[in-house]
């Protein structure tokens, strides 16, 4: 059999790194860019590139998506069946704080991406985009055919914008597009700025968590074994071209006009804030210590996925409940910072 190679943007990212691991466990030769960011502690980042090198299917390029030349050259070189762009600048809060790291990395990053594919064609490009992109919409559970035109945050701006660059793209180029909208995602080797870590860490070094909008709060929490699964199964689904189309699955965000389509990779089950917390405090075997805070700008009060597009075009649908996943991330947290 041919084998087929994977470009994976983000590598030694939190999502990126599992995603990698699952792409070379079924065969994929990959291709990894990451920029290594201080966005978050760099040396979880390493020790992640590290773990993925001990595969031999694995290459490892450190460059930021915008250094001119980088992408045309990767995509020349290993000419990629399949583009799994997951580098980026995450996180709603920071980008109140530094929006223009969210231009580079998030506009020009995935714009010089979107050239490189131009000129290399892969057979399908995945790029992440993010459940926030529903910003103020009320309706729930949130599902791809919704209207989803007023972000909150800086952040969810400018993944929207990618998925409307990517859908340009897509019609002008005939470039097969999917993009995922994401729900917060957790599990081992998650990232230290999201809410699960920092619980963790602060109530095992005995301190304080906040907690927004009073705990009045509703997460769709994907387990990130779950994520991947929808990742490597939505990979075979390749949006189809527009002359090319039979029958069209019911609620396909396809577009009409381009082999382009937006899937949520949530659970479908939101969870209380306050009832996540408690299964960190089981699975630690301890009682956090909470202050009750107001609302963070730019922040929603729920998030909740509809998980049927995903499990129309895949089969796959997140099922790992809250309480397996908390003590799995748990017991990886106290195994890697020996505590
Ligand atoms: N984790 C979640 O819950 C979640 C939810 C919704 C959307 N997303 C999106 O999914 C993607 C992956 O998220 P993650 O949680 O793995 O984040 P992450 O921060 O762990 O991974 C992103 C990686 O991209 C790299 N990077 C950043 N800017 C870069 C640049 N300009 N050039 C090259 N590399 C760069 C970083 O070094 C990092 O390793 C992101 O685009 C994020 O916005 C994540």
């Amino acid at each position: 059999m041919i084998q087929r190679t994977a470009l994976v943007t983000g590598s030694a990212g939190f999502i990126g790194f599992h995603t990698v691991k699952r792409l070379l466990d079924e065969g994929w030769r990959v291709i990894g860019l990451d920029a290594m960011t201080d966005y978050y502690d760099v040396s979880l980042k390493e020790r992640r590139h590290a773990t993925l090198l001990q595969n031999a299917g694995f290459e490892a390029v450190i460059d930021r998506l915008e250094t001119p030349g980088v992408l045309l050259r990767l995509f020349e070189k290993h000419r990629p069946d399949l583009v799994v762009h997951l580098a980026g600048q995450a996180g709603v809060r920071y980008s109140i704080e530094a929006p223009r790291s969210y231009v580079e990395a998030n506009l020009i990053g995935t714009f010089d991406l979107l050239e490189a594919a131009r000129a290399y064609p892969p057979k399908h490009m995945m790029l992440a985009s993010t459940s926030s992109v529903y910003g103020a919409n009320t309706e729930m559970p949130y599902s791809e055919m919704h209207k989803a035109d007023a972000q909150m945050s800086f952040y969810a701006a400018t993944k929207k914008a990618n998925e409307m660059m990517a859908h340009s793209y897509a019609h002008l180029y005939d470039l097969p597009v999917t993009m995922f909208r994401f729900f917060t995602v957790y599990g081992p080797w998650s990232r230290p700025d999201m809410a699960p870590f920092k619980f963790t860490k602060a109530i095992l070094e005995g301190r304080t968590i906040d907690i927004h909008n009073h705990g009045d709060m509703r997460r769709d929490f994907t387990y990130i074994d779950d994520l991947v699964t929808g990742i490597v199964a939505l990979a075979e689904c390749v949006p189809p071209l527009v002359d090319a189309r039979d029958e069209v699955v019911e609620h396909d965000s396809l577009s009409a006009v381009a082999p382009w389509r937006v899937v949520n990779i949530g659970n479908g089950r939101p969870e209380q804030l306050m009832d996540f917390v408690s299964a960190i405090e089981r699975a630690l075997g301890m009682e956090a210590k909470k202050n009750f805070m107001d609302m963070q700008p730019g922040d929603v009060p729920a998030t909740w996925a509809s998980a049927e597009l995903l499990e129309a075009l895949t089969g796959e649908r997140p099922a790992t409940p809250v309480e397996t996943g908390v003590q799995k991330f748990v017991a990886w947290y106290r195994d890697f910072y020996n505590c």
